[in-house]
Parts: structure tokens; sequence; C-alpha cells
């Protein structure tokens, strides 16, 4: 799967995207991007409010979680987020290329399984009361084998493909754009998001 994320987001810091595939309750795998100053996992200096940090990411219930190494983006940073499941070593090799330069910044490779559901969570680990809609563009995936119902197993949380679309026999799908709506994130007392 491929798609294409521009940060054009100023907003407080704290916010969290996911974007990534699941498969029900075994693993997901995710790219993280956040700008929240306090991660800095993997020696990713967010560079203040406007910087971001880009990671891979894998969670499976069962088996250790894996993580890739940061790398620092910025706003206005055009981001091109492919999965690709390799079928003979079972792996899953996650890339972020940045759109403007075709710099490789992320090429991360975990032992998971193919993708089955879109996912795009927005995450808060502090309040905020504007986070913008924005949007994924030119989402593409290829199927190995042609199933022409794929486009009914999307879940949409707080989002809406404007369509979803085979351009073949239904083993390539194409969504030119996903909207997030905008949304906001509160904390309680206890400064649970
Ligand atoms: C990621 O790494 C693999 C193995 O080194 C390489 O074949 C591939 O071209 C890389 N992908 C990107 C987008 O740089
Ligand atoms: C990729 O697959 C091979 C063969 O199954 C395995 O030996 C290797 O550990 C995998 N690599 C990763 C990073 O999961
Ligand atoms: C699902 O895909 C089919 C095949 O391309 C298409 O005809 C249909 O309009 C799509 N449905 C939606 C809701 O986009």
């Amino acid at each position: 799967m491929k798609n294409v994320l521009a940060l054009v987001v100023a907003t407080s810091s704290g916010l969290f995207f996911w974007p990534g595939l699941y498969s029900e309750d075994t693993w997901l795998v995710q790219t993280i991007l956040t700008n929240d100053p306090q991660y800095l996992n993997g020696g990713c200096d967010t560079g203040g409010a406007n910087g971001w940090c880009v990671q891979a990411y894998q969670y499976s219930g069962s088996k250790t979680n894996g993580i890739g190494p940061a790398t620092l983006v910025k706003e206005g940073d055009e981001l091109e987020i492919t999965y690709q499941y390799d079928p003979s070593s079972g792996n899953t090799t996650q890339t972020t290329v940045l759109g403007q330069t075709g710099a490789t910044l992320v090429n991360f490779t975990f032992g998971c399984a193919p993708g089955i559901h879109l996912a795009d969570s927005i995450e808060c680990h502090s309040a905020i009361n504007n986070v913008p809609q924005h949007t994924y563009t030119n989402t593409k995936i290829q199927l190995s084998s042609p199933n022409l119902d794929f486009n009914t197993t999307l879940v949409a949380d707080n989002s809406s493909p404007n369509s979803f679309t085979s351009t073949d026999d239904g083993t390539t799908w194409f969504i030119p754009e996903i909207t997030l709506y905008a949304t906001s994130c509160e904390c309680d007392s206890s400064g649970n998001c």
C-alpha cells in the first residue's frame, strides 16, 4: 500500500498520526508521525512545534513490538509511505520517501503478515482542542489476487474516502483522497488524554 501525507498541521504539540494497516486482533504495522517534544525515542529531536518525527512501528499482541529509527521531518513535507509484503519471507517492509527530493527516510522490515484493513488513527498526549481536518492522497493498494469486494472492508473511524474503486479486475485499488475530519482531544484530571 502506498499513500502520500503532506504535513501541513501547525497545532499544539502532543499530536500523533498513525496511518497503517492492521489485521484483526493479531498485529498492526503503522507509521508514527508525531510532534510531541517528549517523543525523542530513537533520537528524533522534533525541533519545536513545527517539527515532526516519522518512524516505522509494528505492534503484535503476542510478539515483540518492532520500532524503527526515527527521522525528523518538517511542516510542508510530503511523505510517500509504502507497505510491501513479501510472501516468500513473510516479512513486511515499510518505507517512507520524502516527496520533494525522493530521499528515503524510513526503510524498515518487520516479520509480519499482509495488511487487511487500512488504519488512520489520531492520538493525543495532551489536550488539543483543534486537530484540523487533514487528508491522505493517492492511496494505492495492490492485492495478490482479485477481490471485487475489497472496498467494503475499509474501517474508517472519523474519516471518509472520497472514492475507493478498482482500476482493474479487483486486484489494484485506488483512493484519490481520504479525509480525516477535524477533532479535538481532552484530558481528564489525571492527565489521561
Ligand atoms: C529499502 O532497502 C532495500 C534493501 O536494502 C532496498 O532494496 C530498497 O530499494 C530500499 N527502498 C527504498 C525506498 O529506499
Ligand atoms: C525476514 O524473513 C526471513 C525469512 O523468513 C527471516 O529470517 C528474517 O528474520 C526476516 N527479517 C525480519 C527483519 O523480520
Ligand atoms: C467499490 O468498488 C467497485 C469496483 O471498482 C465500484 O464499482 C464501487 O463504486 C466501489 N464502491 C464505493 C463505495 O466506492
